[in-house]
């Protein structure tokens, strides 16, 4: 067999992570966060106290790192210069920061090539569930299966505040605010902005619950030649 792709782009917060893992649990396949990699390399940035304004300096950083990513859905992993960062990276501070690395050219190209390698890797054992901005568009545009997963700005702040923990009014509002400014940066850049591909299919997932959106890709799936 020639090995399955599913990607699945979308703003942050609208379930792309859950529902991507659920998929390939279920499909027996690998996973890929390219999201993760973006953050890993600005968590390093930030580590190191590099400018991430400064694009060439970024750019340098990027190219001097060797990144290591787990593709095991239950279990992902990502490491970089050999030091794991899983928690590392889902700080708020790393979420802030990680536009501004992920919109220079250089180290797109990068981890794009990264990205299409460790796909091809899962190929030969049947496929990969691969989610992140520019998938379906940039990464895979040879996917079988291209999902774009949506859900309103509200619904997408109160999950991403759930899983920070928060509980009050206030902090639902800042984090509403960041994901606008996020959202915003992601779409507006010239390298591989965020975008719908033409032939993806849409889903919202402000009224679908995680197992209604699994199981409509996994119908998707099924009906593939
Ligand atoms: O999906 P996640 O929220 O972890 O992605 C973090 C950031 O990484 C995004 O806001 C975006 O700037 C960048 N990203 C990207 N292209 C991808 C995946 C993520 O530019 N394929």
């Amino acid at each position: 067999a020639e090995g399955l792709i599913v990607a699945v782009d979308g703003p942050g917060g609208s379930g792309k992570s859950t529902v991507a893992r659920e998929i390939a649990r279920r499909l027996g396949l690998r996973y890929l966060d390219t999201g993760a990699m973006y953050r890993a390399v600005t968590q390093l940035a930030l580590e190191q106290r590099i400018d991430i304004e400064d694009s060439a300096a970024v750019a340098e950083l990027a190219e001097r790192a060797v990144i290591s990513v787990g593709t095991d859905p239950d279990e992902p992993s990502i490491a970089i210069d050999g030091v794991g960062v899983d928690a590392q990276i889902r700080t708020r501070a790393v979420t802030n920061a990680v536009s501004a690395i992920a919109a220079v050219p250089a180290v797109r190209a990068l981890l794009v090539t990264q990205q299409r390698q460790v796909i091809a890797a899962a190929l030969p054992a049947g496929g990969i569930v691969v989610e992140g901005r520019d998938i379906g568009s940039v990464v895979a545009p040879g996917a079988q299966i291209k999902v774009f997963l949506t859900a309103s700005t509200e619904v997408r702040a109160l999950r991403r505040s759930r899983q920070l923990g928060e509980k009050g009014v206030d902090d639902v509002a800042r984090t509403l605010a960041e994901l606008d400014r996020r959202d915003a940066l992601d779409s507006n850049r010239a390298a591989d902005p965020l975008a719908i591909p033409p032939d993806a299919v849409v889903l919202d997932s402000t009224a679908l619950s995680v197992s209604e959106v699994v199981d409509e890709v996994l119908r998707r799936c099924e009906q593939l030649p």
